[in-house]
């Protein structure tokens, strides 16, 4: 593996990919979301001035694998799997995937997905799901169409071109709460996951600050208090 990036012009550099709101999301052209609110007090922690490449979800690991940015804040689940490639963090949020389905669906719970033709956003922890990349479904879906965006999976879904959507369940609820005349999300959820900051292997000088900043977020409160903010919204 290669050599750490060091940091030489005061700039914190973040890898995301700004199409998973409310974690990372564009607000008149302004990345914003609970990930920017927790990169910002890494950046301040560190006295250093917070850059943000917005890329395709799927490149994020190798954006670190290539120097391109310190750290990757995107509501990316700590698989093992990625555990090969980076380190992460103490987790900050427990995610699920969620099922998405047209009002009127046939599909009313998990197992109802046998059979459907799903989407996913390429890359993630839901596309491993649909896929059974890992072994460890017990769902056999009969196709996954996999998106760069969330967005164009929900868009695919509300003109009839896929049967469900299979993505993290806070983003899902976003998603319906702007379709709430043509979409549910399912009770039913399908993983058990948590969200993690991500750094080049062996990082562990940058690693420590952002556990310690993810340790005075919680203990004070203000974690939960921007993710209320976001929920609210
Ligand atoms: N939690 C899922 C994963 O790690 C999805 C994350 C998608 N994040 C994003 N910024 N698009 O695979």
């Amino acid at each position: 593996s290669g050599a750490i990036k060091t940091i030489t012009d005061g700039t914190l550099t973040m890898s995301t990919n700004a199409e998973f709101e409310p974690f990372e999301y564009r607000d008149n052209d302004k990345i914003v979301g609970i990930d920017v609110e927790i990169a910002n007090k890494i950046a301040d922690k560190l006295g250093l001035e917070l850059k943000i490449n917005d890329v395709e979800f799927a490149s994020l690991i190798m954006e670190l694998q290539t120097n391109k940015c310190d750290f990757v804040a995107a509501g990316m689940t700590a698989t093992d799997d990625r555990r090969k490639n980076v380190d992460f963090s103490d987790p900050y949020f427990d995610a699920s995937q969620a099922i998405i389905v047209p009002k009127g669906s046939n599909i009313k719970s998990r197992t109802d997905l046998n059979g459907k033709n799903v989407g996913v956003q390429q890359g993630t922890t839901g596309d491993t799901f649909c896929t059974n990349e890992d072994g460890t479904s017990d769902i056999k879906v009969a196709s996954v169409k996999r998106y760069n965006k969330g967005s164009d999976a929900i868009s695919d879904l509300i003109n009839g071109r896929i049967d469900a959507v299979v993505i993290d369940n806070f983003p899902a609820t976003k998603f319906v709460q702007k379709n709430s005349d043509k979409l549910v999300k399912l009770d039913d959820s399908l993983t058990s996951e948590q969200y993690a900051i991500a750094v080049q292997k062996g990082n562990t000088a940058l690693l420590d600050q952002i556990d310690e900043v993810l340790k005075e977020m919680k203990s004070s409160g203000e974690l939960d208090q921007i993710i209320e903010k976001y929920q609210s919204s």
